[in-house]
């Protein structure tokens, strides 16, 4: 896989997953219409990147064909010291590790590209298959808050990496 801007080439891809109800499942955003989506692709692919107080969506791309599989938010808090991600693979992409390697990847940019100290990712308690990723990439469990999703009382995890320091000399 690879991380590049998403642009309104990819609405067809986007609308797809963003469309199935198993994906949606645990996320905080709905379904768009056609002409909503396309505006956020245009939106995305001509954003300052990584701005402060921002989200930036970014595609999670197949590396060969450079098809859309998913996509990444990072959003910048207004201090610029904290990021939180939020991410999302098509089903027919999912079971390969490549939403692992996108985190990774991501992870790495930030880390390079700004001056960011901690990411931070929340999740559903019930959301097996990510927190499974999470805790495979080494994230700290913060600990759990009991609120409510969609009108259910739910469990919601948070979870943390933080940025290591250089190895020393
Ligand atoms: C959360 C989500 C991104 C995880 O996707 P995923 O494909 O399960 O995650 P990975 O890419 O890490 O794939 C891991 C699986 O691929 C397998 N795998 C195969 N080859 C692999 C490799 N080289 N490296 C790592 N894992 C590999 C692993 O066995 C693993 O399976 P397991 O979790 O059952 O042990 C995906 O379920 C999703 O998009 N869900 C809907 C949106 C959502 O809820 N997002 C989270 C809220 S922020």
């Amino acid at each position: 896989m690879t991380l590049r801007r998403l642009h309104p080439g990819d609405l067809a891809a986007f609308q797809a997953y963003r469309h199935d109800p198993e994906v949606g499942r645990w996320q905080g955003w709905q379904p768009q219409t056609d002409a909503q989506a396309l505006a956020f692709l245009a939106e995305m692919a001509a954003c300052p990147l990584f701005a402060p107080g921002t989200w930036t969506q970014l595609a999670i791309a197949d590396d060969l064909t450079g098809q859309l599989i998913g996509d990444i938010g990072i959003h910048i808090s207004a201090d610029g010291a904290e990021a939180e991600f939020g991410f999302t693979l098509a089903r027919t992409a999912q079971g390969r590790g490549l939403a692992s390697a996108a985190v990774r990847a991501a992870m790495h940019l930030v880390f390079q590209e700004t001056a960011v100290q901690r990411i931070q990712a929340q999740t559903d308690a019930r959301n097996a298959a990510c927190l499974r990723l999470l805790e495979r990439l080494g994230a700290s469990r913060l600990g759990a808050i009991e609120t409510e999703f969609r009108g259910e009382p739910c469990t919601e995890i948070r979870y943390e990496l933080a940025r290591r320091p250089p190895p020393s000399a």
